[in-house]
This record gives C-alpha cells, structure tokens and sequence, in this order.
C-alpha cells in the first residue's frame, strides 16, 4: 500500500448549479477540496455582488455539517457590468475573480461579453485593481472549426488584451491545446492556466469514435492526442503557472443523451484518483501537490491550505457510482476508462 500526503487540494473551476443540484453534488467537493472558484453561469447568471453574496448563502447552506469548504465567488462579465461594483466587491471579499464569456461560447453564455472592447473600460480597473480574470478561451465566430476555437481566441482575443493590460491578471480556464499550454507558458508574468481532469485523460476519439459519447462532450472540446500529450507534460511539470480547475459541470442525463446534448462533465467526485493515476502514469506524483493544492493559491494571492489530506494507493479498484442520484433524476459520472486504485483517506 502506498500513501500519499498532500496539503488539501482546491479546485480553480466548478460549478455547482443551484437547488437539488447544488445539494448533490456539492458534498462531493467539499469531501475533498479546501475551496473552489465557483462559477457563475446559473440561469440567470451572478451578474452582481448582492446576486454572489446570495449564491454563496445557499452554497453554504447546502453544505453538509463538518465539511471544511470556502466557496469563492465570480462575477458573471456582461457588457453593462460596472467597474465600480467589480472592485468594490473584490475588495470586500465578497468575489475573488470576474468570469469572461463570449457569448454563445459555453452554456448559459448568452449574456456574455460579443465585442470585447466594450469591456476594456472594465478590464482596466480590474487591471489596476489586481482582480483576476478568469477565461473561457473559445472564439465563438461561427466559420472557425470547433476544434481551432481556442488557437484563434488567443490571437484574436487574448495576446491583444495581453498587450493591452499588461498588469492584469488572467487564468486561461480549461486550456485545452499545445498553443494554448505554450501561450500561457512562454509569456510574461501574469497569466496561468487551469487544466481540467477529463482534459489530461481523454481525446477526442473518446467522444466519437465507435459510437457517440454525449458523456465525454465538454467545452472546450477534448482535442487531438498531442495536445492531450501537451496538457499531460503541462500539469506535472510542476510549472507554477498551471493548476488544477476540475471544470466538473454536471447535468442530468436526459440533458445530456439527447439529439442536442449539453456540454459538461461531472468528475468531482473522482477527480483527485484520476488524478494520482494520471500523475503516476507520469512518474510525477510527487508534483501532484504542486498542481493540485500549491500553484492555484499562489497565482490567486491566498495562502495554501493548512490542512492536509492522505491519499491511498489500493491493491482493489477503488469503486465509483456510475451515476449519482440528485431529486431531479440521475447524473453520470466520468469515467476515466482505466480502474482507479487511489483513494482519499476521508478517516471514514
Ligand atoms: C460548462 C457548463 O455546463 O456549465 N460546460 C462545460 O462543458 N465545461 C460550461 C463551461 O465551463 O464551458
Ligand atoms: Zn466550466
């Protein structure tokens, strides 16, 4: 038996959803995440202070008793959002980074931003303000391939901003290719990624090769096996600029197997043994911690967590549910197509 003991992990990228939802699945991050980066695309959205402030009352109510978890709050950017409540809410505490979305790009991104200039006013003081900006990079311009979205967002949208504002602070959310790893790598300070598990494991055959695999479909989408390879090196590089943003996005399985499924993959409750199987594969589990509990605190200027967590190498498969049960029907799980022999020791 192997053991593995690590500061606590957080997760820079979840959503949570609201009502039944929310209660289901939120026991399974706070089970193992310190805090998570919460996002904002409910319907409708947290588009303001008063809107976080109530999300993350109902967030804290759904938590189960014990659980040590600090959900921080997004703002949803939209082309009307005020500068004045970004900071003002940064400030208080009340949000820990603004959320950019095309519009059209992901789902429940209809308000979000179609011409970024409009935002640059905002953008600037977040800039000075030194509020993050978390981003989804798709360009959402329907001739480009799906496959090209993130490739063309960069030099369409993301090295002019850079240039533009050169102090603010961005996460390249859910980076899914080698362009956008050497992006986020090579560039001046100030930028970092997050790296979702599916991504690290899954290609695009997952989705459509011998059969179509609504499960496997997320956005971005899963890309070539080099760019797979890319994220891989990436992640257990133990480069301080990438860190892990679980982007666990459930939905309910009609949602999901129908003629037009929604986009998301629901791993939070098997993320961190992937993740150690990931990193084993890799002869790199010794930077495991690095990705999952050190970078993502130090780019977003917080403390690492105190707490520590154990992980366990088993002889027998750790067994996952296929699906979990929320009051509004069923929710696949990920599966990683490999068994998964590492555990959280949760002193259960
Ligand atoms: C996310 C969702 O369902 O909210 N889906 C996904 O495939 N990742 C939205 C997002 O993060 O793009
Ligand atoms: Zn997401």
């Amino acid at each position: 038996m192997q053991i593995l003991t690590m500061r606590r992990p957080d997760d820079w990228h979840l959503h949570l959803r609201d009502g039944d939802m929310l209660e289901a699945v939120l026991p399974h991050s706070s089970a193992h995440f310190g805090r998570a980066i919460i996002m904002p695309n409910l319907v409708p959205p947290v588009i303001d202070v008063d809107a976080a402030n109530a999300y993350r009352a109902r967030i804290e109510k759904a938590l189960p008793s014990g659980h040590d978890f600090t959900p921080l709050m997004t703002l949803y950017l939209t082309e009307t959002t005020k500068a004045d409540d970004v900071v003002a809410g940064y400030e208080s505490g009340a949000i820990t980074a603004v959320k950019l979305y095309p519009a059209g790009a992901t789902t429940n991104s209809q308000s979000g931003v179609r011409d970024i200039e409009t935002v640059y006013p905002v953008l600037e003081r977040m800039a000075e303000a030194g509020v993050p900006l978390c981003v989804h990079g798709e360009e959402t311009d329907p001739a480009v391939d799906i496959f090209d979205r993130e490739a063309v967002f960069i030099d369409r949208v993301l090295a002019p901003m850079r240039q533009r504002f050169p102090e603010l602070r961005i996460i390249m959310e859910h980076v899914t290719t080698r362009d956008g790893v050497d992006f986020v790598r090579d560039g001046p300070d100030g930028i970092a990624a997050t790296i979702t598990t599916h991504h690290l494991i899954i290609n695009r055959n997952a989705i459509l090769a011998g059969g179509i695999r609504p499960h496997y479909y997320c956005l971005p989408v899963a890309k070539r096996e080099e760019h797979r390879l890319a994220l891989r090196a990436a992640a257990t590089s133990g480069n301080e600029r990438f860190f892990l943003g679980t982007d666990s996005a459930p939905h309910l399985d009609p949602a999901k197997v129908s003629a037009c499924g929604c986009a998301g993959v629901f791993s939070s409750i098997n993320t961190m043994g992937c993740l150690a199987h990931v990193f084993e594969q890799e002869a790199a589990l010794d930077r495991l911690e690095a990705f999952a509990s050190l970078n993502g605190p130090r780019f977003y200027g917080l403390a690492a967590n105190e707490a520590k967590i154990t992980m366990i190498r088993r002889e027998a498969p750790v067994v996952f549910p296929e699906k979990i049960e929320t009051r509004s029907g069923p929710v696949t799980v990920f599966d990683p197509m490999f068994a998964i022999h590492w555990d959280v020791d949760t002193g259960a």
